[in-house]
């Protein structure tokens, strides 16, 4: 009977400890607001110092008798600010960390030289051998270096590669290289391709002062269960902050030993996040894509975050049809460079004459359905891909995905993109979506998409987007003209719009 959570004994004892328990908390709370208040009043009042001690009133009476000008408080917060801002996380505080196979570097330094910009970041590509280095590629990719030896590690996972010690360890070695100014690590594989500006964006809330361990889970929810939810996939990236590393790699080396039958890298470094008690912080826009197929779905319905990174490029097909999966990777460049935060965001909105719906995923596909489907379908990702099992199983993702219609009328008319481009003059991207599939025929008598070749997106680049609450952006369809083409606008929703019909 003790341990039945009905026993009414046990409800009162726990309502009881609740109740404690929210007194508590609320003094807390009340001590913590009056600290806040206070630092708005006084300019010499310093509320860490108080912290270990009780507040008594006669501080409070201190402070609220000392006289202090408007213009004083002003100037202070003025001070602060400016402070702040420059004080702000930038691309020049981040090394990266990527772990690379010497035997399939010559592929896979492709997607490196995709993100990579050598004069702004800094970072080791860590490989098991030296390779050799080609002349071109000096100035394209970050240093290589050739990992310590990890023979000496304990490693029992008959279905993994030791390899995985290695990797892990990349995250130590690189602290130890001993580089000035760093407030994170992020690692990766050399399959893995960075939005930087919108790692910057991620990492630029936390305060890089205190512990963080910032990555995502897989797509497959068997993968989260086997290695763990509280794990940031390696593939999909993780960052560390400064502080962390250094508690980590203080004792990285007799973690590993204590795991030796863990499969991989990540689940290694997720083991030794447990021994300090460091939770993972989960951002959703790093992408591990532990998938097969095609990512259309997802990357049309991208959750609302910024898109972050991308991984298993090599195992999914290329992300725009009829082109290499390097060249396809590169079409992204042009819209990253003119709205970073709006890469992949997706809005919907619907064609009133004709009946149809339409779903932009910015800078990268444009969908026109026959019909009128709801925004709670829409965002949901279509299954254009299978699980990490290799079974269509609806049941295998951690989130919510609807089916590919197989019915030839439902089937989506896709445009990709082409092409985009800046209007000065009017604060404006211009992208383009082009047709490259014709869709099958079909009986249904309501108006066709057939003749619509191109669609042009108008949308005012956004830096702000992710200092506001998340909000999935409007579009509104502003004419299709003689020949074929549909213009959409893309922004911030006005006043009282939604998406309804
Ligand atoms: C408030 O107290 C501090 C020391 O705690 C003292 O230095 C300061 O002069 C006091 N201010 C006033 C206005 O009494
Ligand atoms: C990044 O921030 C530092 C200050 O911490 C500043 O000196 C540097 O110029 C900034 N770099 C860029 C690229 O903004
Ligand atoms: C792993 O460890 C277990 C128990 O210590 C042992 O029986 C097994 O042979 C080891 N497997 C490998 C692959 O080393
Ligand atoms: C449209 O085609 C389907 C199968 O192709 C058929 O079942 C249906 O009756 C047709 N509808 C019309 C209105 O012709
Ligand atoms: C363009 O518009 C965006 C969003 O309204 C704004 O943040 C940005 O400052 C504008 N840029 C210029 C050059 O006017
Ligand atoms: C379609 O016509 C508009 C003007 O009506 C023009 O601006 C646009 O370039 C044309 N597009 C194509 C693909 O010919």
């Amino acid at each position: 009977m003790k341990n039945d959570p009905k026993d009414p004994e046990h409800l009162f004892y726990s309502s009881w400890t609740f109740s404690k328990l929210m007194a508590s908390f609320f003094l807390l709370m009340s001590i913590s607001y009056l600290c806040y208040s206070l630092r708005f009043v006084s300019l010499s009042y310093h509320c860490n110092q108080t912290q270990n001690t009780h507040i008594s009133i006669t501080h409070v009476s201190n402070t609220t008798t000392a006289t202090i000008t408007t213009s004083q408080v002003l100037e202070q917060e003025r001070a602060t600010s400016k402070e702040q801002a420059s004080e702000e996380t930038n691309i020049s505080h981040i090394v990266f960390g990527i772990g690379a196979s010497t035997t399939l570097w010559n592929q896979r330094k492709e997607y490196i030289k995709l993100w990579w910009k050598p004069n702004e970041m800094r970072g080791t590509v860590w490989l098991e051998q030296k390779v050799e280095t080609v002349s071109n590629d000096e100035n394209l990719l970050p240093t290589l270096k050739v990992s310590e030896d990890t023979s000496r590690f304990k490693y029992n996972n008959s279905k993994g590669d030791r390899s995985a010690i290695r990797i892990s360890r990349i995250v130590s070695e690189t602290l130890r290289l001993g580089m000035k100014n760093v407030r994170w690590f992020v690692m990766g594989d050399d399959d893995t391709v960075f939005v930087t500006e919108n790692l910057v964006k991620v990492l630029k809330k936390y305060d890089h002062n205190q512990f963080y361990y910032i990555g995502s889970s897989s797509e497959s929810h068997l993968q989260n269960i086997y290695f763990s939810y509280n794990m940031a996939y390696g593939g999909g990236g993780f960052a560390i902050s400064y502080p962390l590393a250094l508690a980590l790699e203080k004792i990285q080396d007799r973690c590993i030993q204590r795991y030796p039958t863990l499969y991989g890298s990540d689940d290694r470094i997720q083991a030794c996040m447990a021994e300090l008690g460091v939770p993972l912080t989960k951002e959703r826009g790093f992408h591990q894509f532990d998938v097969h197929g095609d990512l259309f779905g997802l990357l049309a319905a991208h959750p609302l975050t910024p898109l972050v990174s991308l991984h298993h490029l090599d195992l999914v097909e290329p992300i725009f049809p009829d082109m290499s999966r390097v060249d396809a990777l590169e079409q992204l460049k042009v819209p990253i460079k003119l709205d970073p935060a709006g890469i992949m965001q997706q809005s919907i909105c619907y064609d009133s004459t004709h009946e149809w719906t339409i779903s932009v995923s910015w800078g990268y596909v444009v969908q026109i359905f026959r019909g009128i489907f709801s925004a709670r379908e829409m965002e949901m990702p279509a299954r254009t891909f299978i699980n990490w099992y290799q079974r269509a199983d609806y049941t295998a993702y951690p989130f919510n995905t609807r089916p590919f219609s197989r019915n030839l009328c439902q089937m989506p008319f896709v445009y990709y993109l082409s092409d985009a481009l800046y209007d000065k003059g009017e604060n404006e991207t211009m992208s383009f979506y082009f047709r490259t599939r014709e869709n099958p025929d079909c009986n249904w008598t309501m108006a066709d998409p057939n003749q619509i070749r191109m669609v042009e997106v108008r949308k005012k680049p956004d830096p702000h987007l992710w200092d506001k609450s998340p909000r999935r952006n409007c579009c509104r369809v502003q004419r299709t003209n003689g020949n074929g083409t549909m213009v959409i606008d893309v922004g911030e929703c006005r006043e009282d719009e939604v998406v309804e019909l």
